[in-house]
């Protein structure tokens, strides 16, 4: 876990502090140009490191890198040269690429290491600065709570401190803290998704949102019974076959003005998903455990909301079931009448997160009237088919917030595209028993059909739109700013649609 980095900023001196024994890491244009402060610092090695950059044909491009260890004449153990291609026009992504790739070069024994942040142009603005660090920390977080048995030489220190030197001090800091309350609500939503089913469970789920309180989150949890109340049969059925009770929380953050309609982010939370009686094949079942990734996304925003103090009103309402075999468990062929009023017959029992999701945005839709919702939904195989794992699944009743999506995804690296919606592809979800059933009965075009399900359950034609996330919600991808395997993706994406539309 990333409790063991202590992230922060000094100034271009920071070399002299770190040590002998720390890592000293600055960036290089593809002329093998520094930024003066960094020619400043590096200057007694220069001449080494040209020799290295020759000897090993380092040429600056970007993301490549030179290390050079106990360069004579630095007072430290390892000086690592990063390369940033041109170095020119380095948007945020770009940045935070740049900081993962920073934190990937320091040896596991580090415990105290400097980055420049300055580039062949000079210092790196203030947001620049702070996108790098925030990349350093992004990349810097393990889930290791379950690993007893590292040898020695694999432990990290008990502590380790990365120094990001920049111009203005204080700017820096600043412009940082929003980015840290991002990150962690980023790593707080990565926890959540590795975290094994048999602790994770919905109840468990729901008291670990709690925190949230923390930082001024209204949390408040739907039992058994308070859900049977508002008639989330399509849930409860989800969740019936399993000895875990299932739980809606609904989290609330008033940043905005008061009496202002809220923005509104549901997520499914499948703490495990079976299949059910329609059970999974055995291979990679593991998997899903992560089956609650949407959930893990919204508790991981709301967290960042509220952290940095966003002027917004926001709320986030997750849905937590396990879906599991039982005596009890739902039928193939059972009919369920959803909080909507409408009839589902259930066709596969692994279809389960539509059902879970239907419920919980009626609700949303209802209770908040909000100024549009996003759910997030680790939903279909389907979309994995379609994107693979860059691009997460979009389908939307709603332009302007489809574009708003897809800017937000650019120009933070958490990519969308937009699938289409379409009355052709609804049909294929009518029933014969019921008014709909909850597969379209053929796997083509699955992603659609599961997103037309969900349409059917928005309500008052609130603008909506849905993010099929099962193929970068997890992964093993090994990214330069992620090397576990929840990804913690859709929190950095959905602060941003927030941030640049929705917050006056
Ligand atoms: N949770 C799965 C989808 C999934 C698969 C997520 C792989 C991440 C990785 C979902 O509940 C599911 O089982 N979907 C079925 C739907 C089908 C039965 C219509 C699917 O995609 O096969
Ligand atoms: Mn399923
Ligand atoms: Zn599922």
């Amino acid at each position: 876990m990333a409790d063991a980095l202590k992230l922060g900023f000094g100034p271009f001196t920071a070399p002299a502090k770190i040590g002998a024994s720390g890592v000293l890491v600055v960036f290089c244009d593809d002329r093998l140009k520094f930024g003066p402060a960094t020619a400043r610092a590096i200057a007694p090695a220069a001449g080494l490191m040209a020799r290295a950059a020759k000897a090993e044909r380092f040429t600056g491009k970007s993301g490549s890198a030179l290390e050079l260890v106990v360069p004579e004449g630095l007072k430290v153990a390892r000086l690592v040269v990063i390369g940033a291609g041109n170095a020119k026009g380095l948007e945020q992504k770009d940045l935070l690429k740049l900081g993962g790739l920073a934190m990937g070069k320091l040896p596991v024994s580090t415990s105290e290491a400097a980055v420049f942040a300055e580039l062949p142009g000079g210092g790196m603005r203030d947001e620049q600065a702070a996108d790098l660090a925030q990349g350093i920390v992004l990349r810097a977080y393990a889930f290791d709570r379950y690993k007893t048995k590292r040898k020695d030489d694999e432990k990290p220190p008990a502590r380790r401190r990365v120094t990001v030197a920049v111009g203005d001090v204080v700017a820096a800091r600043k412009a940082y803290a929003t980015r840290e309350a991002i990150s962690g609500g980023v790593l707080m939503a990565r926890d959540l998704v590795n975290e094994p089913a048999n602790v994770l469970y919905p109840e468990e789920f729901a008291r670990r949102t709690a925190v949230l309180r923390q930082v001024g989150v209204a949390v408040e949890v739907l039992d058994l019974k308070a859900m049977k109340k508002l008639g989330m049969n399509a849930l409860l059925g989800v969740g019936q076959g399993s000895v875990r009770e299932s739980r809606v929380v609904v989290m609330r953050w008033n940043g905005g003005k008061v009496g202002e309609a809220p923005v509104a982010f549901i997520g499914k939370g499948v703490c495990f998903d079976t299949g059910g009686i329609s059970i999974k094949p055995a291979a990679a079942m593991e998997d899903m455990k992560g089956d609650m990734a949407g959930a893990a996304c919204v508790v991981g925003l709301m967290q960042a909301l509220a952290a940095r103090k966003a002027r917004v009103n926001a709320v986030g309402l997750i849905g937590l079931v396990e879906n599991m075999p039982d005596g009890n468990a739902q039928r193939p062929g059972d009919i369920v009448t959803s909080m909507s009023g409408q009839t589902i017959e259930i066709i596969n029992t692994d279809a389960e997160g539509r059902l879970v999701l239907g419920d919980v945005i009626w609700y949303a839709a209802k209770r908040f009237k909000p100024k549009f919702m996003v759910d997030l939904a680790t939903l279909t195989g389907a979309i994995i088919v379609a994107l693979g794992q860059e691009y997460a699944g979009l389908f939307s009743n709603d332009d302007k917030l489809s574009e708003r999506l897809t800017k937000a995804g650019e120009a933070t690296g958490e990519l969308v595209w937009r699938m289409p919606l379409n009355a052709a592809y609804d049909k294929m979800i009518d029933s014969k028993f019921a008014d709909m059933k909850n597969t379209g009965g053929t796997r083509w075009g699955g992603a659609i059909t599961a997103a037309q399900f969900i349409q059917r359950h928005v309500a008052d034609k609130t603008p909506w739109a849905h993010l099929d996330i099962a193929g970068t919600a997890f992964d093993s991808r090994q990214t330069d700013i992620n090397r576990s395997w929840g990804s913690g993706w859709g929190v950095r994406l959905l602060d941003r649609l927030v941030a640049d539309y929705y917050e006056r």
